[in-house]
């Protein structure tokens, strides 16, 4: 599977802080209806299991568990039922335990030597994190020449003004960020504004 299969072929990944499980459902909804068919429920809250577990098994909608740093933490989210997993760093043993349970896993990587390990790990589908901060597009560019076989999503510092010009890299297979989800939003169970900057953002990829 290449990493947008993963994703149900979206090519934004929304990266959520939820505090309160039961909006989950209409998060999912009013992403999809802007356009993206996921999410990466970030496992930063109490809530972020029961979360995944509200939009677990719906038909055209990809759940992810995002900042999985821990063993206990890939299994708590397979069986909360997420369909793959996305990390900040790269840690050997969270990255065994995925490939024992057979769940898609996207670690993070900010240098050439974790892009190695990556690769030696057999992963090609990696997180560049933060990636504004560790050289954006310029830094992308620079490990296609060595790694040409790696594709990437940048996380960090994403907005709807810098996307395209990420995806349109050819080693960007989609780009991931919080500007569609805000926190003031999610607090406020703002369906409708979730749904209006999720169109935006596919509106900004696809130009
Ligand atoms: C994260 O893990 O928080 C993501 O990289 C999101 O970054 P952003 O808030 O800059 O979009």
């Amino acid at each position: 599977m290449t990493g947008v299969d993963v994703l149900h072929g979206s090519l934004i990944v929304p990266v959520v802080v939820l505090d309160d499980a039961s909006f989950a459902p209409d998060l999912a909804d009013a992403l999809t209806a802007g356009g993206i068919p996921t999410a990466e429920i970030t496992l930063r809250t109490p809530a972020a299991l029961d979360a995944i577990r509200a939009v677990a098994g719906r038909s055209g909608f990809a759940v992810g568990a995002g900042t999985v740093t821990t063993v206990a933490q890939v299994e708590a989210a397979v069986d909360a039922g997420a369909t793959y997993l996305v990390s900040p760093g790269f840690d050997d043993a969270v990255i065994e335990r995925a490939a024992e349970l057979g769940i898609p896993f996207i670690p993070g990587v900010a240098t050439a030597t974790e892009i190695q390990r990556a690769i030696a790990a057999g992963l090609d589908r990696l997180k560049l994190f933060p990636a504004g901060a560790v050289g954006g597009p310029t830094a992308l560019k620079a490990f296609a020449g060595p790694f040409p076989d790696v594709r990437f999503l940048p996380s960090g510092g994403v907005s709807a003004a810098n996307a395209g010009e990420y995806l349109a890299l050819g080693n960007v297979f989609a780009v991931s960020g919080s500007w569609m989800v805000p926190a003031a939003a999610l607090t406020a169970r703002d369906a409708d504004t979730v749904r209006a900057l999720s169109a935006e953002a596919s509106a900004a990829v696809a130009a």
